[in-house]
């Protein structure tokens, strides 16, 4: 197979209404986004992947699009856009967008157009429309829930006045979904994905990729009562979805130009399910969530390389790595909290990274760059969520009136939702919203805490030693260090929580532990990056506690570490082979 440019690219993930707003109305932008390529010039990244940005009444920030086909008023112009993508070229950035065709917006031309006709018409056959149970239909047709809470029905106001059908939504009742067995709906996003293809986008990232297809009957779920609509899997993963990817592969290789590429956001139940949209004609690649589902603990992180790996073998594609992004807490926070070794693996992985706690953000950051270090180390793509670079963490206690999220709203506050990892970048430390509106702008769309000040770009940028710094200098370290097909074989380092692995003549260890600690003598490593301040010199290097550091190794030396099995898992890992369970 040939490379290509994905295979090992850095992407970063742009949440573009907290990026960088350069009209001053407090929410970021698409010209915000260009002035600040040069940022983005200097880390080193590959390629951005843009949060939605298509016209959208905002209900769930844009993952409830009302046309497809222009950009959001708020974000900017279509000239606007076209700019970007000819500058992010001109700088080698390639950009990825989102592809939400799970759903769209109840305000989509076609939904509205389905209200106003009648029941069993064409119109409404584009979406998923039932008569309701009960004497009066006044119950919903089966008893799924939404993924944001509540049931996932919504009951419509017929034309007449008249209380009337109700409409299937896996999220929010903003965002209906389409009844993917209509060829309408696929004609449609053919159209959609050759309009910005035609406009320089090099590809997308899919959003909910195991959704479209719902289980045909709508039967009620047998599972428990308050499973959500996340673990109801006639709502996802049908064997039908397949034939969207086929569709896309194919229409991305049709040119003009290089072939698009598309990831996909997939929670499925196993990874041999998962290893299904990563046949040759479907996806290039799925995020591996394995990583960023972990607590800070050096078996847990194996294991979860391990498994991720053994998939993409099996699958001949490469993983796209991830520890964070707008749906779950930063990994500043999380690694500062208390860590749940005992679970085994979480059964609700977004639950399990949306925990709330008090948390230690010295030691957070600390982890959460050791841990950027070792994705970064590891075959394949790496995707950072924007602000990552800077250590921000996690913002718990934004006003009860400031939150935006539908899942803060349709549970009454119950769960915070995801607001805290949306608050937008602080570029100034002394600026008015520290430098992500102009002076004279209105207030930013979220509240920025006071911690932002020391956290922003101007506070980090060229200072030897800060966040900003050791993610610019791994990134740019990575593929000269690490070749990018080398495969990774495990290193017994003689302590159960100093993770070490070679690729090449090149290693990665890390220490997850609280204390630090030294390396076989018999390695001869050499020091070529760590994640933490780590004295050099004598015999002995050792490893600082929560710290990450890359390493050249002697390869005699590390050969004789022991013999590396067929599937590249040192025999005498501290890490047991594990059998690959579903997450
Ligand atoms: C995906 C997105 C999330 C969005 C949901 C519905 O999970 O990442 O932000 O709310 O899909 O589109
Ligand atoms: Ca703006």
């Amino acid at each position: 197979m040939d490379a290509s440019w994905w295979d090992d690219a850095v992407v970063y993930q742009v949440y573009l209404r907290s990026f960088f707003d350069a009209n001053g109305d407090g929410i970021g932008d698409l010209a915000g986004l260009r002035n600040q390529l040069p940022y983005l010039s200097a880390l080193g990244v590959d390629a951005v992947w843009l949060n939605p940005c298509y016209t959208s009444p905002q209900r769930d920030h844009g993952y409830d699009i009302a046309d497809y086909l222009t950009v959001d008023p708020s974000y900017g112009t279509m000239d606007d856009f076209r700019a970007l993508v000819a500058d992010a070229h001109e700088s080698g950035i390639r950009v990825l967008m989102d592809m939400v065709a799970n759903h769209c917006s109840d305000q989509h031309a076609w939904f509205v157009e389905a209200l106003a006709s009648a029941p069993g018409s064409p119109s409404r056959e584009r979406f998923l429309f039932r008569d309701g149970r009960g004497a009066g239909g006044e119950l919903p047709p089966n008893n799924w829930q939404s993924v944001f809470g509540g049931p996932a029905w919504s009951r419509v106001t017929e034309a007449d006045g008249s209380a009337g059908q109700w409409y299937f939504h896996a999220f929010d009742p903003g965002q209906p979904d389409f009844n993917w067995r209509n060829p309408d709906v696929a004609d449609y996003f053919d159209e959609v994905l050759r309009f910005w293809y035609s406009l320089g986008v090099d590809g997308f990232r899919i959003d909910v990729a195991h959704g479209h297809f719902k289980q045909v009957e709508l039967n009620d779920w047998p599972g428990a009562e308050d499973d959500s609509g996340g673990h109801n899997y006639d709502m996802w993963d049908q064997p039908e979805v397949h034939e969207i990817y086929r569709r896309w592969r194919a229409l991305g290789a049709e040119g003009p130009g290089e072939e698009k590429y598309l990831v996909g956001e997939i929670w499925v139940p196993s990874l041999e399910r998962l290893a299904a949209y990563l046949a040759p004609d479907e996806l290039h690649a799925a995020f591996s969530f394995e990583l960023l589902v972990q607590p800070w603990d050096a078996a847990r992180m194996a294991r979860a390389v391990r498994l991720s790996l053994d998939q993409a073998k099996r699958t001949g594609t490469r993983q796209a790595w991830t520890l964070a992004n707008h749906d779950v807490h930063r990994p500043a926070t999380r690694y500062g909290q208390q860590q749940l070794l005992e679970d085994a693996l979480p059964t609700d992985m977004i639950a399990a990274a949306r925990r709330t706690g008090e948390a230690d953000l010295d030691l957070g950051v600390r982890r959460a760059t050791a841990a950027a270090m070792l994705q970064l180390a590891l075959p394949g793509s790496v995707y950072l969520y924007q602000g990552e670079e800077l250590g921000l963490p996690e913002v718990l206690d934004l006003p009860d009136d400031a939150r935006q999220d539908p899942i803060w709203l349709r549970s009454a506050g119950a769960e915070l939702g995801r607001d805290g990892c949306r608050v937008p970048m602080p570029w100034e430390a002394d600026a008015q919203s520290f430098g992500f509106s102009p002076a004279g702008a209105a207030a930013p769309w979220l509240p920025q805490p006071p911690v932002f000040s020391e956290l922003a770009v101007d506070q980090q940028d060229g200072v030897a030693g800060s966040t900003l710094s050791r993610f610019r200098e791994a990134i740019r370290t990575r593929r000269d260090h690490f070749d990018p097909d080398a495969e990774l074989a495990w290193l017994d380092s003689g302590h159960a929580e100093l993770l070490a692995f070679t690729r090449g003549a090149s290693a990665c260890v890390v220490n997850f532990g609280d204390t630090d600690l030294a390396l076989p003598t018999s390695w001869s490593a050499e020091l070529v990056l760590a994640s933490a301040p780590i004295s050099v010199g004598g015999d002995v290097l050792a490893i600082p506690a929560n710290s990450a550091a890359w390493l050249r190794i002697d390869r005699v030396a590390a050969a004789s570490a022991g013999p590396v099995q067929a599937d590249g898992v040192h025999q005498d890992s501290p890490f047991p082979l594990l059998e690959s369970t579903a997450p």
